[in-house]
């Protein structure tokens, strides 16, 4: 389990510097365009990802299964894409069917996290 844990927690300090960095821009430029994006990859990525990592690691000596792969694979497709896309709709005012599509993906990401969560902890 502990390199499952270390990869969510490695990229979600990524995603903390880029959500950050964001931040400083926008207070920098006062142009808040942005905004939405710098929330979204501070709160989905940074903080929801870095806790992925922590529960994992509290439950290091628990096998690493598929469904925790997917489950990873799925969440840091949907939360790049979610920002991506948000990006691109609040910079020209396209693509909010392909930020709804990631949006769905990131809630099913969650929702394959509470499934291996309540697995988890009914061994605990
Ligand atoms: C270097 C660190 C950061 C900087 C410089 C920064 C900067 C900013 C700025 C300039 C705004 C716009 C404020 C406004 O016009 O109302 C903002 C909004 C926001 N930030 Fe950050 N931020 C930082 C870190 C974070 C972190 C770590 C989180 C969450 C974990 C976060 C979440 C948010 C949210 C949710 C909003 C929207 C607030 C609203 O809608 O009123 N920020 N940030």
């Amino acid at each position: 389990m502990n390199k499952l844990a270390a990869l969510h927690m490695r990229l979600g300090v990524i995603y903390a510097i880029i959500g950050m960095t964001l931040g400083n821009f926008m207070g920098a430029s006062h142009d808040f365009t942005l905004m939405p994006v710098h929330a979204h990859i501070n709160l989905v990525g940074f903080v929801s990802v870095m806790l992925y990592g922590l529960v994992y690691m509290a439950f290091r000596d628990q096998p690493v299964t598929r469904l925790m792969k997917a489950h990873a694979g799925l969440a840091h497709v949907s939360v790049l894409g979610m920002c991506a896309s948000l990006s691109v709709m609040f910079l020209t005012g396209q693509a909010e069917p392909v930020v709804g599509i990631f949006s769905v993906l990131t809630l099913l990401s969650m929702v394959l996290f509470a499934v291996i969560l309540f697995g988890l902890t009914k061994k605990a």
